[in-house]
């Protein structure tokens, strides 16, 4: 039987509620080993231990606690003490955990993030069935080599192209473009695809021994976008910028030369969009090779800062970076 490694985060999928029919809780409260003492039935798929990293909801994570868990994922694989981990996190910010794990996990053993969006107490609480097939996703030896795997509501994701797209509906997750990347019933799993980008084992990218990343900002365009909010990220310590902009990838034109200048100061920008689908190209309507931007390619802003920061711990050379948007 696999050995399946549970790390809990905290998340919704941990969270408490009042009663069995209230919005209101709070994220993170149940331990990881009461969530599996709650389903006899993981003991069936694999052999099972949990461990509680944190008792967050997901909108506190951060580089600390990424680079905490892809040490102990990557402990976990080098000693040869899993077979899979699961992690249980949050929904609202398990996108970002996931391609992060994706990029700098060094093994092609099965990562895989599950929540849920209902709370443990919840009536009809969805994530005892989730964590059932994370579990068995984890277990299963034809999810190695797929990079992290989010698996939420009978829908396997990769880390990559997943995102939230509604803020309470059980079915949240979607992959738009590259679509699922298989599905779970009740454990058993189809595949569909392989990521067809570089991640895990084939990542440049190695955070063992860092105690944190470098401070990329999102700036998020609008009609009327003012052009200063660039320089105050700069003066505050960020050394790169991603601009969730309009269409593909579009500011304001005062916006615009603000971004050069910023670029021009040595900062990394990176043009990607607020719009949940499509490609942003180079020199569309914006020059980015006269102003020294960069365009996102596929990742959307929060998965483009998460790729930067780690771009940004081996390079500032914008050549390269651009590169790595299109490889990973
Ligand atoms: C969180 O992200 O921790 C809260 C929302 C959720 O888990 O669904």
């Amino acid at each position: 039987m696999s050995r399946v490694r549970i790390l809990a985060t905290g998340g919704t999928i941990a969270g408490r509620a009042p009663s069995e029919v209230e919005e209101g809780y709070s994220a993170g409260g149940v331990p990881v080993d009461a969530l599996i003492r709650a389903l006899p039935e993981l003991s069936g798929v694999a052999e099972i231990r949990g461990e509680q990293i944190a008792q967050i909801g997901s909108q506190d994570m951060n580089d600390a606690l990424w680079l905490k868990i892809a040490a102990r994922v990557n402990a976990l694989f080098a000693a040869d003490e899993a077979d899979g981990v699961v992690i249980t996190h949050g929904t609202d910010s398990m996108e970002e955990t996931a391609y992060f794990l994706h990029l700098v996990v060094k093994s092609p053993r099965p990562v895989v993030l599950t929540g849920a969006m209902r709370p443990a107490t919840s009536l009809s609480a969805d994530g005892p069935l989730n964590l059932y097939n994370a579990v068995a996703v984890a277990a299963d030896k034809d999810a190695a080599g797929r990079g992290a795997i989010v698996v939420l509501n009978d829908d396997l994701h990769s880390a990559r192209d997943v995102t939230k797209s509604n803020t309470t509906d059980v079915q949240t997750f979607v992959s738009p473009g590259p679509g699922l990347l298989g599905t779970a019933s009740y454990g058993r799993i189809r595949y569909f695809r392989r990521p067809s980008r570089l991640h895990t084992v084939e990542s440049e990218f190695d955070v063992a021994g860092r105690e944190s990343l470098p401070r990329v900002d999102i700036l998020y365009a609008h009609a009327n976008m003012p052009p200063d909010l660039a320089a105050a990220s700069l003066s505050l310590g960020a050394k790169g910028l991603v601009v969730a902009g309009m269409g593909n990838g579009n500011v304001t034109s005062a916006a615009a030369a603000a971004l050069a200048a910023a670029a021009a100061k040595g900062a990394i920008v990176v043009r990607s969009t607020r719009v949940v689908s499509g490609d942003v190209g180079r020199n569309i309507e914006i020059d980015d090779d006269r102003l020294g931007l960069l365009a996102a390619d596929q990742l959307n802003p929060q998965k483009s800062r998460v790729l930067l920061q780690l771009c940004l711990t081996r390079t500032s050379d914008r050549a390269a970076i651009q590169q790595a948007f299109y490889r990973y």
